[in-house]
């Protein structure tokens, strides 16, 4: 796996070009700045600040961590932070920040203790990561038995419903929404400095969708945090009580 977002981090770190690309696959991209990944709390977006603030508790799982800036901010207040990321440069740059409990990891392979965590982060659309309906329907299930009963999973997403405020926002709109039927499976790949990385798909899902989504995998919607002028919403999902742990998964 070529990994383009760790190369992007270097070059912010060096100095280098300090934005990337997202490039759909119809040819459209937008530009990151790769600073975002660094910023403090009083530079995380509204829905961040709110989603994150007023939810998580506990030992936390932070999930696509990146450099490690919610992880960092948790642990300065004294929470317990565990951070995954598949990129091997994020994993050692996490570390080298301070972060003690660091995995390479695969979000769609985790390997996790039953009832470990509090609160499961998942920021910045990681929710979509594992791609396709089925496996977010499978990683939902791993996040249940990894979760406490009265745990959560906090998550930020962009619903491609709405309509985009800019550039960035337009990328994640809704033009392959037909190709998954409900949840718009858009397919992406980083660009960095001439280097591209592989095809990925990522899956947006509405408040709505995101309803459907979890249907049959023991979660529940218990907050839904929006910001106006924005298509970014937070999520945070709760356990069912009476959900039996090794249900098997409904297809919606
Ligand atoms: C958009 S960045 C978000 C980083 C961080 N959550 C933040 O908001 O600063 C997505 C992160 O997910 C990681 N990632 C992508 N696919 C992954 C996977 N399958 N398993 C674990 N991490 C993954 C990327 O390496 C990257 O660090």
């Amino acid at each position: 796996m070529k990994d383009i977002f760790g190369e992007a981090l270097k070059g912010y770190l060096n100095g280098n070009p300090q934005y990337y690309l997202i490039r759909r696959k119809d040819g459209n991209s937008c530009r990151i700045d790769t600073c975002e990944y660094f910023s403090d709390y009083q530079d995380w977006n509204n829905c961040e600040k709110e989603t994150i603030m007023a939810h998580v508790q506990g030992r936390v799982l932070d999930i696509g961590a990146g450099a490690g800036r919610h992880s960092l901010f948790l642990k300065k207040r004294n929470l317990e932070v565990h951070s995954l990321d598949i990129s091997p440069f994020a994993v050692n740059l996490m570390k080298m920040r301070g972060l003690k409990n660091v995995y390479l990891m695969d979000l769609r392979k985790m390997d996790f203790p039953d009832n470990y965590f509090d609160s499961v982060l998942m920021i910045s659309n990681d929710l979509g990561l594992a791609g396709t309906i089925k496996d977010t329907k499978e990683l939902l299930k791993t996040l249940f038995r990894i979760v406490k009963p009265d745990g959560k999973v906090i998550a930020t997403i962009r619903d491609s419903n709405k309509s985009a405020a800019d550039s960035r926002e337009s990328l994640y709109s809704n033009q392959e929404r037909k190709l998954a039927k409900m949840v718009n499976k858009i397919r992406l790949r980083m660009e960095y400095n001439n280097a591209a990385g592989d095809w990925f798909y990522a899956l947006l899902a509405s408040k709505e969708e995101l309803g459907k989504l979890i249907k049959g995998t023991g979660w529940f919607i218990s907050n839904i945090i929006e910001k106006e002028g924005s298509n970014l919403y937070g999520a945070v999902l709760k356990k069912e009580n009476d959900y039996p742990v090794n249900s098997e998964v409904k297809n919606i």
